[in-house]
């Protein structure tokens, strides 16, 4: 059965798990990091090669300032705790957004991860942080217009300036918490994705849960525009 080679998140539900258990919204992104790493390991133990994570979305600046606050603290914290072990572990990490608007900090602290693991070879992964797909898709036309190269923005130019390039698009979306929308995550890049949309709250998705929607994952027929005779 095969395994996706590219698997994007949208790590969902934090707040309500917290509010279920009366706590405030900041404990289910503490409680969400710890998944965060299960996902990582079970997804570079069982073989898949792309691994992009919605951490933070361009739309998400707009809530209360303690609480980004406190998820730009705790990305910070994680970056200090987990590359090297994640660095060991042969794990090439990029961070997929826009910059502009991040802590000095931040910003330096990723080129310094991106950097030491660029060569890495087992697992990628894309932390998306300041990122949205309307934004990415802006940037590479900008990006495309600035440079001058290119008469014509087809597809294939495009995609070569998207900021998940040279990755494959996502075979397996994965969202968590039981929204059924895509929240301005990747646009472009999943265009022929499998979607998978499950009410567990991130908090509560294990590597069980991983495999049950990877296990969805190989029931489906994906066609690209033909019919089944068609296929191999
Ligand atoms: C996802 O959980 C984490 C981020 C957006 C950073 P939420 O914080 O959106 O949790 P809910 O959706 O309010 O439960
Ligand atoms: C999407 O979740 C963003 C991340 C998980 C980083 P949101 O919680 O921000 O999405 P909406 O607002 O419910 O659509
Ligand atoms: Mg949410």
């Amino acid at each position: 059965m095969s395994i996706p080679k590219h698997i994007a998140i949208i790590m969902d539900g934090n707040g309500r798990w917290a509010k279920k258990r009366l706590l405030p919204r900041v404990a289910g992104h503490a409680r969400g990091v710890k998944r965060v790493k299960e996902i990582i390991e079970h997804c570079s133990h069982i073989g898949v090669k792309y691994l992009t994570l919605f951490a933070f979305g361009r739309e998400n600046w707009k809530r209360p300032q303690t609480e980004v606050s406190f998820l730009m603290n705790l990305l910070l914290e994680q970056l200090d705790k987990e590359f090297l072990h994640l660095h060991e572990e042969d794990v090439k990490i990029r961070f997929i957004g826009d910059r502009s608007r991040l802590d000095k900090i931040i910003c330096e602290k990723i080129e310094v991860i991106e950097k030491l693991t660029n060569a890495n070879k087992k697992l990628n992964l894309n932390v998306a942080v300041d990122y949205s797909g309307s934004y990415d898709i802006i940037q590479a036309i900008n990006t495309v217009l600035a440079e001058g190269k290119h008469k014509n923005i087809t597809r294939e130019v495009l995609e070569k300036y998207l900021l998940t390039y040279p990755n494959p698009a996502p075979d397996l979306f994965i969202r968590t918490s039981g929204e059924i929308r895509i929240s301005n995550f990747m646009l472009w890049q999943i265009a022929y994705t499998e979607l998978y949309f499950t009410s567990k709250l991130w908090p509560d998705f294990n590597k069980q849960a991983l495999d049950d929607a990877i296990k969805w994952f190989q029931t489906r027929e994906r066609r690209y525009g033909k019919i089944s005779e068609q296929l191999e």
